[in-house]
């Protein structure tokens, strides 16, 4: 019963219902007492009276302070708010605002269509977006950073870096990323998976935090610094950021103007080929490496560092030989380092066995791979088999996929969770004779 009066919202509807059902009660037993004792005195009658006005008033009062504390913890709304903010597959989100940036980088400010609210992320993790480009044989999957950390997360911004095509190859631009600045407008729809990714700042902790990006790198950076800002200003962070110059530094006003509201965070640009006009508006020109890092952040810190890949290996290597344990180092890598045709050689695997069989079961096609097919992915396309994928590095989860038979050998550690009984096939090869995967 008491369940059925938690179920009731409006307290003076439940009020109503708990005074009948009370009253009902207390009459009846009263009824039932005088019946029994056979009682024909007028106080008796009267006794029954008072009783259901007893019974009457005391269910009005407990229906009105009642609140089912099992199923009433959350109020209906509160759950739909869950339920809306927390979405597993696509979503379709608008675009509500496009900002050029710099040079080669524009900012797009995304709203869910359906207008309810957005789940909050942790500074540092990526939204996986999906594009139907014209001319593409399938949907288009890429992943990039969230690039703010709002007090009130109603909305979330990509910023994306015009990707040429590589110089002195003939090859296509980038197909995603000159899609977004040329033909995604304010109010284009994009289906969005929800935040995801293990690059992330823990704001809570004391120990100083260095930034490290050049380039594009700098989209979790600026997450990080605002998350930190709103949620931990203690915590000493260094900004160090590397670009050409002015012109293709993005994001200067943006951090310049955290930095006035945070005493705790501490700025430096790098510009690498500074123009007249750039005076005043960095601190140190060339590059950015690890003895640059170790001048402005003398003691003990954790790193964090994304840019393009050679940026990061060279930082990496700087940091590890100035003693910097690996486990004080974070990084994030947008793109695989290109391989020169000397690296491309065959990679190694775990099996004696060189030769493996792949049944693509969902596609009907069984084949021998061999090392110098590559990656389980790269194999595939090879072979007509497009599965989807975005970052090809372990990172989005978007490759991943259920194994029937066998096991993978991963070529490196996958940065990106993975279900049981799935793999990611962009960074592994067959670590068995034979592998039946879900494709
Ligand atoms: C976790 C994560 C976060 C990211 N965050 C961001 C972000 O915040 N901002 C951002 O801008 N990017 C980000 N990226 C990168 C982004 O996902 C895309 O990889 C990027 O936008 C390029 O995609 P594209 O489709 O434009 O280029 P693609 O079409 O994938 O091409 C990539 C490059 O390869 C070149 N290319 C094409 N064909 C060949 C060929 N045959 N041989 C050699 N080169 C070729 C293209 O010209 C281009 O330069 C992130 C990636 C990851 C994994
Ligand atoms: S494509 Fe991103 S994890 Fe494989």
């Amino acid at each position: 019963m008491l369940e059925s009066l938690g179920i009731i919202k409006n307290p003076l509807v439940r009020s109503m219902a708990a005074a009948v059902t009370v009253g009902s009660v207390i009459t009846l037993s009263a009824a039932v007492i005088i019946g029994v004792t056979n009682a024909k005195a007028k106080s008796a009658y009267q006794f029954g009276v008072y009783s259901s006005l007893f019974g009457i008033a005391s269910g009005a009062v407990f229906g009105l302070v009642y609140t089912n504390k099992a199923s009433g913890n959350k109020p209906t709304s509160d759950l739909k708010s869950l339920d809306s903010s927390v979405w597993k597959d696509w979503r379709n989100f608008v675009v509500v605002r496009k900002v050029k940036e710099s040079e080669e980088i524009t900012s797009f400010y995304l709203q869910p269509e359906d207008k309810r609210e957005i789940t909050n992320f942790q500074s540092g993790q990526f939204l996986t977006i999906k594009l139907d480009i014209p001319g593409q044989d399938k949907p288009v999957i890429r992943t990039y950073s969230l690039s703010d950390y709002p007090e009130n997360c109603e909305y979330y911004r990509l910023s994306i870096k015009r990707e040429p095509a590589p110089n002195g190859l003939d090859v296509m631009a980038g197909i995603a990323s000159n899609f977004m600045h040329d033909r995604i407008q304010e109010g284009s729809v994009i289906p969005v998976k929800p935040p995801n990714g293990k690059f992330i700042l823990d704001v809570q902790k004391s120990i100083p935090a260095v930034l490290i990006s050049n380039g594009v790198g700098i989209t979790p950076m600026i997450s990080m610094a605002k998350a930190c800002t709103l949620l931990n200003p203690k915590r000493p962070i260094w900004f160090v950021h590397g670009a050409r110059d002015g012109k293709f530094h993005a994001f200067r006003d943006e951090v310049t103007k955290l930095a006035e509201q945070n005493p705790n965070l501490n700025v430096h640009f790098c510009y690498s080929r500074p123009t007249p006009e750039d005076t005043a508006k960095y601190h140190s020109s060339g590059y950015i490496d690890a003895t640059l890092i170790k001048e402005l952040v003398p003691q003990e810190a954790e790193y964090f560092l994304c840019g393009s890949p050679s940026f990061m290996q060279s930082i990496m290597q700087g940091l590890k030989e100035s003693g910097i344990p690996d486990s004080r180092v974070f990084f994030e890598s947008f793109s695989k380092p290109m391989k020169s045709q000397s690296e491309k050689q065959t990679p190694s695997t775990t099996r004696d066995e060189k030769f493996a069989e792949i049944v693509f079961a969902k596609s009907g096609k069984t084949l021998t791979w061999q090392p110098s097919d590559g990656t389980i992915l790269e194999f595939a396309e090879a072979n007509d088999i497009n599965p989807p994928f975005s970052c090809r590095v372990g990172v989005c989860g978007t490759c991943m996929c259920k194994i029937h038979e066998g096991v993978v050998a991963y070529q490196e550690e996958p940065t990106a969770t993975t279900d049981k009984g799935s793999v990611l096939i962009c960074i592994s090869q067959p670590g068995t004779a034979k592998l039946v995967l879900d494709i």
